[in-house]
């Protein structure tokens, strides 16, 4: 074991129970790269304000980039037994640089290092998933772009409700995947804030010059309060509420693909590449990569769960407590990641059966409402054209024919309002075409969001 960096006041060797139980290195050396370019950066500081030399601080980057390039070619192994990674990168540099190594943790703490680190890493992992979300909507977008006249039903209560088409609901998700975008957006937004400089809890005596190391590390501003610097979790909450939420959306579609999928509905076929078999039932094919993203959501709303009630009892400032933030946040991102190629997948290579839908939709009476509204044009009241179509749904059913099937005497019976033209007032077609205002399912308004959807996804950076 490295001898600890802190040992000074120390008379006793720590339990080796201890010093397993203590490290993080094993989760948290993740964060390496971000680590060392906050060194950087700190160091580069101390050096102009004179806290250090010029020369160590030259050393000093020397040697960090040359652990960084070490590590990034494999040419250097995490210590297992380091307490963390902070005390690795500074045990390293200080091993290869001599003197100076010691003189890089100036005026800082690892606590404020730490909240810096995780500032660093999720920041760029806000980056990664917008842009996995914005892949994931392209595929969606284009989907629904081949299918703006594929009739479906739109349903409520899992019963089917009225004609709407495909592309109409796949735009529903691409709606919600830009306000996933857009949270995270403002995630970060919030997220981007220096806390270095806010040393243990109470500041530093050196006259630091926190906006200098801001500017290098692209942080919009500095935090205000060095207790709230050092044990702000808030941002990691936040992007585990964010990516819960996601998560939340992606498990929906993901329900609705494997409803689709089955024998029952087969509104679809997934891809061989996208399904899996059974051991033991030859016939099977299986949606689990849907299945395991609907699974996975349960994953990402513990993290959630197990960050807001980490930090519920902790009183100011930094507790070790904390040190447990970095694997549930790390699994949160590490799911979302894993899911959203993967469902990309899944949608991007599955068939389509427009038969199978356009009959499904035409087959549930979703065009009931269409028939009351025709008699409401044709001066009805629309509570009274309710229980008239109603009625006639009733004999529909009785006799197992779709409303289009009835007679114009049947028709007549109900209303003599009803005329030759009720039958092209309920077709399938025209009940979608008619939806046509905007947010609706009609084609051409399902066009426009689509071409909306493309610009919004192009302008946002
Ligand atoms: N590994 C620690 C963590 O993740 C770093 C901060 C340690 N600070 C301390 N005072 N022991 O929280």
């Amino acid at each position: 074991m490295a001898e600890k960096l802190w040992a000074g006041r120390f008379s006793k060797e720590t339990d080796s129970s201890v010093n397993a139980f203590n490290s993080s290195i094993a989760f948290d050396a993740r964060l390496a790269m971000h680590d060392i370019a906050g060194s950087r950066a700190h160091a580069a500081m101390l050096a102009s304000c004179g806290i250090i030399s010029q020369k160590d601080g030259l050393e000093i980057d020397r040697g960090l980039s040359q652990i960084a390039s070490d590590l990034a070619a494999d040419q250097l192994a995490f210590d297992p037994l380091a307490e963390d990674i902070h005390m690795f990168v500074e045990a390293e540099l200080t091993r290869r640089i001599g003197d100076a190594g010691k003189r890089l943790h100036t005026g800082r703490s690892r606590n404020d290092q730490v909240a810096l680190d995780l500032r660093l890493y999720l920041r760029e992992q806000c980056d990664i998933i917008s842009g996995e979300i914005k892949q994931f909507s392209a595929v969606l977008l284009d989907l629904a772009e081949n299918h703006v006249e594929t009739w479906m039903p739109g349903y409520t209560h899992l019963q089917r409700a009225q004609p709407i088409t495909l592309a109409h609901h796949l735009m529903a998700y691409v709606e919600m995947m830009a306000r996933d975008l857009q949270r995270i957006s403002q995630t970060r937004e919030r997220m981007n804030v220096l806390p270095l400089g806010s040393g243990a809890l109470a500041a530093t005596t050196y006259p630091l010059d926190r906006e200098m190391v801001a500017k290098t590390l692209l942080f919009d501003t500095i935090s205000m309060n060095s207790l709230d610097g050092v044990s702000d979790r808030d941002f990691a909450i936040e992007l585990a509420a964010d990516l819960s939420i996601l998560m939340m959306h992606l498990s929906r579609l993901a329900e609705e693909i494997i409803l689709w999928a089955s024998q029952e509905v087969s509104f679809i076929e997934l891809d061989d590449a996208y399904s899996t078999g059974s051991s033991i039932m030859p016939q099977k094919k299986n949606p689990d990569v849907a299945e395991l993203c609907r699974g996975k959501t349960g994953r990402v709303y513990g993290d959630l769960q197990t960050l807001l009630t980490l930090m519920k009892g902790l009183p100011l400032a930094y507790n070790k407590d904390m040190q447990e933030d970095k694997e549930a946040i790390f699994d949160a991102v590490d799911t979302v990641l894993l899911c959203l190629p993967a469902m990309s997948g899944t949608i991007r290579t599955m068939t389509i059966h427009r038969e199978n839908m356009a009959k499904a939709a035409a087959g549930g009476f979703t065009n009931a409402t269409d028939l009351a509204d025709y008699l409401v044009v044709k001066g009805m009241p629309f509570r009274e054209a309710h229980e008239v179509s109603g009625k006639l749904v009733a004999i529909c059913i009785r006799r197992g024919i779709a409303l289009d099937k009835l007679s114009l005497k049947d028709f007549k019976e109900q209303s003599s309002l009803i005329e030759q033209d009720i039958y092209e007032a309920i077709s399938l077609e025209t009940c979608v075409r008619r939806r046509d205002l905007p947010g609706g399912p009609a084609p051409q308004q399902v066009q426009r969001s689509i071409e909306h959807a493309r610009r919004r996804l192009a302008s946002n950076p």
